[in-house]
């Protein structure tokens, strides 16, 4: 089945559903069997007027501060083109586009063309972006991050795996330390914002997801795991983000922060996650 207002809309089978807004390409919600999977908050802007506050937003071609632009790069600012799908044999899929236009044009003068693809089938969700670089003769280059915001019970019985090892470089300090990670759970119980580089394409376990669940967070193409939550100070700085919010979502995003993707004129890029959910 499916259902759209224009803005967003929804696609289901038997199994799951997904729901997308336009506006940033983002994916505010999976649900699986009812449950959802996806934080989104309460007080998130869905008028088109700023990056929806949760789900899936994309940030390309900038991760995190951009002197060319805001925040995170414009596409999660930009309405996507919905360019197509199916739904058979147990698949749900669309795809989204966003091409340069005179408005990424005034911030990034680059040619390019962006073709999102979402899949969900079974117990997982696979999220896919191609970039490639339209231009002439002009390589570019950028950051990406596939920013998930999870929804969680209470995250501070969230534990996630896979990150022992990998140098991070810990954002919420004065200068960035970079340091390496020692636990092999990591939880999070205060303000948290850390990108963990070069992380296998393995991915991290994610537990403590509503009902005992966990979640398999796979990648390939992207190079980081970024792991962040407000904590309560900063939730109360955003005004799109309730002030008890946060003890109920965790983001784990991979990402290609820590280092630039560059493209040469004519070249593609592809970025994937799979995110499986399990008991
Ligand atoms: C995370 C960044 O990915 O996104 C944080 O690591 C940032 O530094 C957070 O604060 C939220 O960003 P924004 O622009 O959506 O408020």
């Amino acid at each position: 089945m499916s259902s759209s207002n224009g803005d967003n809309y929804k696609l289901d089978n038997e199994n799951s559903e997904i729901q997308i807004y336009k506006h940033g390409a983002t994916l505010t919600s999976w649900k699986l069997h009812g449950n959802e999977i996806i934080f989104c908050s309460g007080n998130a802007k869905l008028d088109g007027s700023k990056p929806i506050r949760g789900g899936v937003p994309i940030c390309f071609p900038a991760f995190g501060p951009w002197p060319l632009g805001p925040q995170h790069g414009f596409a999660r600012n930009s309405k996507w083109t919905q360019l197509g799908g199916s739904n058979q044999d147990g698949c749900i899929k669309t795809e989204l586009g966003l091409k340069s236009n005179d408005e990424t044009k005034k911030m990034w003068d680059s040619d390019f063309n962006c073709i999102y693809s979402i899949e969900s089938k079974g117990n997982k969700l696979k999220l896919e972006m191609n970039v490639e670089n339209t231009g002439k003769d002009k390589e570019f280059d950028f950051t990406f991050c596939f920013h998930c915001y999870f929804s969680v019970p209470d995250v501070e019985l969230c534990k996630i795996s896979g990150l022992k090892g990998l140098t991070y470089a810990d954002k919420t300090l004065e200068g960035t330390p970079k340091n390496v990670e020692d636990r092999d759970e990591v939880t999070v119980t205060q303000f948290t914002d850390r990108v963990y580089e070069k992380a296998p394409d393995s991915g991290v376990i994610l537990s403590g997801l509503h009902g005992g669940k966990s979640l398999k967070v796979t990648k390939s193409n992207l190079a980081d795991i970024v792991v962040w939550n407000p904590w309560k100070e900063n939730a109360a700085k955003m005004g799109d983000f309730g002030d008890t919010e946060y003890p109920t979502m965790i983001c784990v995003e991979p990402a290609n922060a820590s280092s630039k993707i560059a493209l040469q004129a004519g070249e593609k890029w592809t970025g994937i996650i799979e995110l499986e959910v399990f008991q």
